[in-house]
């Protein structure tokens, strides 16, 4: 991969504005999304899929286009089986709330989810009384199938796992617990959200019937996620929200459902996004999801290693850099997170991110009190990676305890 010249199509790179290390919450966005963006806005800023006029149906052929292309980025055939969120949050509830579970259905989660995938079945705990049961992972969070296994049986209707963790970069083996799922019967849905942006996503041979993400992680614009799922599964989903664009015929008192995708896409959409998001996907493609994921072990093998000999700093999650998926987590005995990350910032320009990482179980469980946590992407160089790990250093032995 030529990360030199990956780092001259971002504005705030070429503009010296710091060095961002905070990719797992949202990445920085090339000149070629934002550009698609203000032509979009300049030249075509109409709505798609209703009226008929010019800038309308380029509009229309824009949305077109970028499922098609979604279709092709996650290798599957169909693509009007992704539907436009807002972001990976949104996608989880829908799943969540259009299954239909009844009160003693059992879903399986881990014991890691981000609050995306943990707070909606809480809900349907308790307004439903569905059953939740949790796969445990090992003491650095890697997933653990044997505890997977034993969690399952006939009662269980959904499993719905991250693919990887935004806490320690842990992955779960999406396909092996796909296929467990499926030989019980359950519906399976995969938060996408951490490991899209990362490594080469194959949903036709991952197999799951929901898939989310966000695109505000993948270079895309903010507010735009993805929901894909099986057309079979997404024509029993109940979407989450009704209005105009989901329907073919009402009468007043009664309402003809269109057929997926628009049913799931209530109301005027951010086609701006749309448009953006066809062009983050591109670049993706152009440099290659494999390059990413090697580039990611690179700069957390890097950092990692200038890491290791740092008195009083604890690595939150596994060792290997290769599991770590661009996040590194971590903590200074004697400073709280917030501090870390301020710290940083007013010292050498570097924006990580700090606290809980909406992953509030898994530090609660473990009495941490979160950590701060750097995270890497396709543009960041070896020489960020040493000015961040010189100032980690700096900080741990001056201000650690
Ligand atoms: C693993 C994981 N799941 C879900 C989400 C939620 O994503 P969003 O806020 O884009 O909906 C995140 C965000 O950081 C995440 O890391």
């Amino acid at each position: 991969m030529d990360m030199e010249s990956v780092r001259k199509d971002f504005p705030t790179i070429r503009k010296n504005l710091g060095i961002y290390l905070d990719n797992a919450c949202q990445s920085l966005r090339p000149d070629q999304v934002i550009q698609a963006m203000t032509d979009y806005y300049e030249n075509y800023p109409a709505c798609g899929g209703r009226s008929v006029h010019s800038m309308a149906t380029k509009v229309s052929v824009g949305v077109d286009d970028c499922r098609e292309t979604l279709a092709s980025f996650f290798n599957t055939k169909d693509p009007e089986c992704y539907i436009f969120t807002k972001n990976t949050t949104e996608g989880l509830n829908t799943a969540a709330f259009g299954l239909d579970l009844k009160k003693g259905d059992v879903v399986v989660t881990t014991d890691s989810e981000h609050n995306s995938n943990h707070v909606p079945w809480i809900q349907l705990r308790d307004t439903k009384g569905i059953e939740r049961r949790f796969s445990k992972s090992g003491k650095t969070g890697e997933f653990d199938i044997e505890s997977f296994k034993s969690c399952m049986d006939r009662k269980v209707k959904v499993v719905s796992v991250q693919q990887s963790n935004n806490v320690t970069g842990c992955s779960v083996p999406v396909k092996a617990v796909t296929e467990i799922a499926h030989d019980y019967g359950a519906t399976v849905i995969i938060d996408g959200a951490q490991a899209a942006p990362h490594m080469p996503v194959d949903l036709s041979k991952i197999d799951a019937d929901i898939y989310c993400c966000s695109m505000h992680k993948m270079l895309g614009p903010s507010g735009m996620g993805i929901m894909y799922g099986k057309r079979e599964v997404l024509e029993k989903l109940h979407p989450l929200t009704y209005g105009g664009g989901t329907v073919g015929l009402t009468t007043y008192d009664s309402v003809n459902m269109a057929p997926i995708p628009d049913r799931f896409e209530a109301g005027l959409l951010n086609y701006a996004g749309i448009i953006g998001t066809k062009a983050a996907l591109d670049y993706l493609s152009s440099v290659g999801m494999e390059n990413i994921e090697s580039w990611d072990t690179e700069l957390m093998k890097r950092a990692m290693g200038n890491l290791e000999d740092v008195r009083n700093l604890h690595v939150v999650g596994p060792e290997q850099p290769s599991k770590r998926c661009g996040v590194l987590s971590f903590n200074i005995d004697g400073l709280v997170s917030h501090d870390i990350a301020m710290m940083m910032d007013s010292m050498a320009g570097i924006m990580i991110r700090s606290g809980m990482h909406c992953a509030h179980p898994f530090y609660v469980s473990r009495a941490i009190d979160g950590s701060a946590r750097a995270s890497t992407y396709l543009y960041n160089s070896p020489e960020e990676i040493d000015i961040f790990t010189e100032t980690v250093r700096k900080i741990a032995e001056t201000f650690g305890e």
